[in-house]
């Protein structure tokens, strides 16, 4: 457990130390954990943004599982680490103490060694949300294996897409994945993945669902045949703070995602100290995030920053809904969970099904409530705050990013106040500043602007996976500093509200989809000529996809074509990336330079056509009111085939 901040007059001191004497307040916090060799003298720190070329604990050696396992042993072995609940209710729950976990971590390094692994291998996670997941993030880490968790539900194509980038040499995976009342055949998706790529040398596979795989010989190893053998002590690798951890895959405005790479020492002090801080964990509390660990909520807040500090983590396997809506609240009663946290998307699938699922659970040990991904809207955070808060538990809406490891803007729970749709205010340690489109920074309070952080964190990106240019490019070339890619607004108390991205990212239920990767997976369609892909105000998604396509119909329905797109992109990338609607448009809006009007298409999509602005410097202004007046055709058009 490390120190946490116990009043708003602590949290104001600490803050103010935080910018007067940065090194100083992170060498307080780095200090209780346990390093191997601590960090140079003078070297908490070394930076600079135009590289960007960013370290912190300089030097030190350690490893993150030793400081989540060795450091907490003796205090709190018997504790529960990891509470599993399984997507099943009537199956049986489990629950891994510290030292069992401890003791399969270590099981699976040994295994991880015997098949080859070396340090700085990487290696591919897609599994479903079961305890042997998080075992094998944790052996990675232990080996000192970069690990790379791909969501489960992304198709075999992305998945491919990842495993050469970074040339993966290891696949883990299980045989299938139960979600809701779907089996989803995991281990098949792999099997597609591997013909595509090269760099794979075994694959192995834990045991889930119990259906039939196909196991290629000399490749495919059940995880039990090289588990049930290797020795139950392992010794952890010693790695320096710089070194790679892991890498998180993760969609931008342009191209192919790309793999966030955050580095041992600067991660493990900033998850733990966030988590603590946000959330208030106190020792014998039940915290629950509801996140898949193939997204970062998961890598920092379901293991490592609650693991760091000896917590006990709920993992689920399902879904909110299944096998009734209240299942989440069944959950929270069960287990007497004491912090919560989930997503707006969530919150609003949920609120949509009324008082009912809800009302027959007391949900009386919860004591905060949090939420992460994107904006809520006010009426999502009220009914959070009455119906599952029950009207005590504060809200901590944690603003943060894949790139930035850990939670940079959020109340911390009872201490820091709180506003609904607010992030409100910075941990302390973090720079936030606002900047108009110039980069001038915008100061004092009732601005707004693009969202930067000026100075160094710990658990900030330090590269871009083979392509370190992009990250200069994407991050730090436009302002000088960090820049974020939202924008925000701090009003006239100093509370920051994040408004959204500024940049072409489509946010859909939380998970981050570039336009430009859409629009590729539809121009795959060979019937797509061309095609604009924008985001749309949607009651529970937040956002939701609109595609306008150009296509070649060649006979084809307009219904069966939009369906197949969709199935493209479903194929492509996966089917959180299918668009809502697809409109087959007879041309796209352009500037005489041959760019795509997205605010014209944007405004379209939502019916507010009355004011486009000047639209006669297009190349084709006769486009927009045929795209307008074929509008009506689209709720027909994408009605699903399978219905009436
Ligand atoms: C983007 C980052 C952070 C883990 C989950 C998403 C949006 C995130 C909030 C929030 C408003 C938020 C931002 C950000 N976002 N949290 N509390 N309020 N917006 O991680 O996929 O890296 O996406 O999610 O737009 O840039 P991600």
């Amino acid at each position: 457990m490390l120190a946490k901040i116990t009043n708003l007059y602590d949290y104001i001191q600490k803050y103010h130390n935080s910018i007067q004497h940065p090194e100083d307040f992170w060498a307080g916090i780095a200090e209780q954990f346990f390093w191997r060799k601590k960090w140079d003298k003078n070297k908490v720190v070394e930076w600079d943004f135009d590289g960007p070329d960013v370290k912190w604990f300089v030097n030190g050696k350690l490893n993150i599982t030793e400081n989540i396992f060795e450091r907490n042993l003796y205090t709190h072995g018997n504790k529960t680490a990891i509470i599993w609940e399984p997507n099943d209710p009537n199956e049986k729950g489990r629950r891994i103490s510290y030292k069992e976990l401890y003791e399969m971590v270590c099981k699976f390094s040994n295994a991880l060694e015997q098949q080859g692994v070396k340090k700085g291998d990487r290696i591919i996670i897609y599994m479903p949300m079961i305890p042997e997941a998080a075992v094998a993030m944790l052996a990675c880490a232990r080996v000192g294996a970069v690990h790379s968790v791909v969501f489960a539900g992304f198709s075999a194509a992305s998945l491919a897409d990842r495993i050469n980038d970074c040339k993966a040499k290891v696949v883990i995976t299980s045989d299938g994945n139960f979600r809701g009342s779907k089996s989803i055949p995991v281990k098949f998706v792999v099997d597609e993945a591997l013909d595509f790529t090269e760099s794979v040398e075994t694959v192995i596979v834990c045991k889930r669902t119990g259906d039939n795989v196909n196991m290629v010989s000399g490749r495919d190893i059940w995880w039990n045949d090289i588990v049930d053998p290797a020795g139950s002590k392992h010794e952890a690798a010693e790695m320096d703070s710089e070194d790679m951890l892991f890498i998180l895959y993760t969609s931008g405005s342009t191209g192919k995602p790309k793999g966030v790479v955050h580095s041992c020492g600067g991660y493990m002090v900033y998850t733990a100290y966030s988590f603590c801080n946000v959330f208030q964990y106190s020792a014998d509390d039940i915290y629950w995030c509801t996140a898949d660990i193939g997204w970062i909520t998961g890598h920092s807040y379901i293991i490592y920053g609650p693991l760091l500090v000896g917590a006990t983590t709920v993992m689920f396997e399902g879904i909110p809904t299944y096998p009734h809506p209240g299942r989440f609240w069944e959950i929270v009663d069960k287990y007497n969970v004491n912090q919560f946290y989930t997503a707006p998307t969530a919150i609003r699938a949920l609120q949509a099904y009324g008082q009912e699922p809800i009302k027959s659970f007391v949900m009386e040990s919860l004591k905060v409530i949090g939420t992460v991904g994107e904006p809520i809207n006010e009426e999502a955070w009220h009914w959070y705050h009455a119906h599952v808060g029950k009207g005590k538990c504060p809200i901590v809406d944690t603003w943060w990013q894949t790139e930035t490891g850990g939670i940079l803007i959020s109340p911390i729970a009872g201490i820091t106040p709180t506003k609904p749709s607010y992030a409100t205010l910075p941990l302390p340690g973090i720079q936030p500043v606002i900047v108009d489109k110039d980069g001038n920074e915008l100061k004092g309070n009732s601005v707004e602007g693009n969202l930067c952080i000026k100075y160094p964190w710990p658990a900030m990106i330090r590269t871009t996976y083979g392509d370190h240019d992009r990250c200069r490019e994407t991050y730090f070339s436009k302002y000088g500093i960090y820049f974020t890619g939202d924008s925000a607004r701090r009003d006239e108390d100093g509370y920051y509200r994040i408004m959204g991205r500024v940049d072409d990212v489509i946010n859909v239920s939380g998970h981050r989809m570039g336009t430009a990767e859409i629009e590729n997976a539809i121009n795959e369609h060979p019937r797509v000529v061309e095609s604009a892909v924008i985001g749309f105000p949607h009651d529970i998604k937040g956002e939701a996809i609109y595609a306008f396509t150009i296509c070649d119909m060649d006979g084809r329905t307009r219904r069966n074509l939009t369906n197949e797109i969709k199935a493209t992109v479903g194929k492509i990338i996966g089917p959180i990336a299918k668009p809502d609607i697809v409109q087959i448009v007879p041309g796209l809006p352009k500037t005489r330079s041959g760019k795509i009007m997205r605010r014209i298409l944007k405004k379209i999509a939502v019916d507010d056509t009355d004011d486009l602005g000047d639209i006669s410097t297009l190349l084709n202004p006769e486009v927009v009111q045929e795209i307008i007046d074929e509008r009506e055709l689209v709720s027909d058009d994408n009605r699903p085939l399978d219905k009436k």
